[in-house]
């Protein structure tokens, strides 16, 4: 996992003034809104006796722990011990950290790192989030896999046709072959347009999504660092923030806008169709090992459909090795060809 990046953690609309419990980076967040609207974000753990925070309550915009009642404030200092008399000082240590947040495209974004704050990665731009004419609809999806190979997934253009044969890739079954493509690089992401013949595909969504009297159709796939992608099929856009949680977990959160069947009852099918893609990709996702994409490139076979994917090994290994490795949280898995790595080269 790495460190220094804006990482979108949970919906916006999943934050109330109700303390939310939200996991990321092989940890736990409490994350709450304060009567400003402000998302306020702390490690779940009280400093006291470790209980976690997320059962408390929120109490005049601080938070109170469940366990013994001890009170903080947004910024994260302890105001209230309430077992002590009166006038009995209040431990400095009593402190909790506050992480850095900020909202954007439906997302809340939880900085996790230590570089200051002018030189922090920005978040990426999604203008197409603004069209009033698009229809957004908010998936979650657990996978019992890491989340890098999610991301490759996501970006991969070569698989719908062998994994989603008998779904979004039907009209590619009989012919695979893929263009050759370009990569657009942009900061801290990546992205490339394929241009695929129109053929028909299985399904419902068919006579709507196709583009009459044309016969190619685009598609424009690109990844954000270090855990967003996108892709866009000119009428329905999907935004993914693949949240890590451990190393064998990620919850993936979609927000998906379409351009057709705006009305809110066409939600539930799109839900359905999303989820019949999801556990065609699970199957495969979770299959793959090592369970972490390999830090060095020359571990796994590319070959030219596998640009974008590369595209994105290269620039985490970029990461990597500028030293924005996850230190604290250590892992036990190896993924260098399978060599026993330096303590500090076994985190991604
Ligand atoms: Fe939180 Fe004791 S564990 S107040
Ligand atoms: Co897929």
């Amino acid at each position: 996992m790495l460190k220094n990046f804006w990482y979108a953690c949970e919906f916006s609309s999943a934050i109330t003034s109700k303390p939310q419990r939200v996991p990321l980076l092989n940890q736990q967040f409490v994350l709450y809104r304060n009567s400003q609207g402000k998302v306020m974000a702390f490690l779940d753990q009280c400093p006291h006796r470790g209980a976690a925070l997320s059962l408390g309550k929120v109490e005049n915009d601080c938070i109170r722990c469940p366990y013994h009642g001890w009170k903080f404030q947004t910024d994260g200092t302890c105001i209230e011990i309430p077992a002590n008399q009166p006038g009995v000082p209040i431990p400095k240590k009593a402190h909790l950290d506050a992480y850095p947040v900020q909202e954007k495209y439906g997302f809340v974004w939880l900085f996790w790192g230590d570089i200051p704050e002018n030189e922090r990665p920005p978040l990426p731009s999604f203008p197409e989030v603004k069209n009033p004419a698009l229809r957004s609809l908010q998936l979650e999806f657990k996978w019992n896999a890491h989340y890098t190979r999610l991301i490759e997934n996501s970006i991969d253009p070569a698989h719908s046709a062998f994994v989603h044969a008998n779904s979004i890739g039907s009209g590619m079954a009989k012919e695979p072959q893929l263009p050759n493509y370009e990569i657009y690089m942009e900061g801290w992401g990546a992205s490339a347009s394929l241009y695929y013949k129109q053929q028909e595909t299985k399904g419902f969504f068919w006579k709507f999504v196709r583009q009459k009297n044309r016969l190619q159709i685009k598609t424009t796939r690109g990844f954000y660092m270090p855990n967003i992608i996108y892709s866009d099929s000119e009428n329905i856009i999907l935004f993914v923030a693949h949240v890590p949680i451990d190393d064998k977990t990620t919850i993936s959160k979609f927000i998906q806008f379409r351009s057709f069947f705006t009305q809110p009852w066409a939600d539930q099918i799109f839900r359905k169709f999303n989820s019949k893609v999801n556990q065609e990709d699970k199957l495969i996702v979770e299959s793959q090992s090592p369970k972490i994409a390999p830090y060095d490139l020359t571990t796994e076979i590319h070959a030219s459909s596998d640009a974008l994917p590369l595209a994105y090994r290269k620039l985490r290994k970029k990461c990597l090795d500028i030293g924005w490795a996850e230190e604290p949280h250590i892992s036990k898995l190896n993924y260098m060809n399978g060599h026993t790595l330096s303590v500090e080269r076994q985190i991604i």
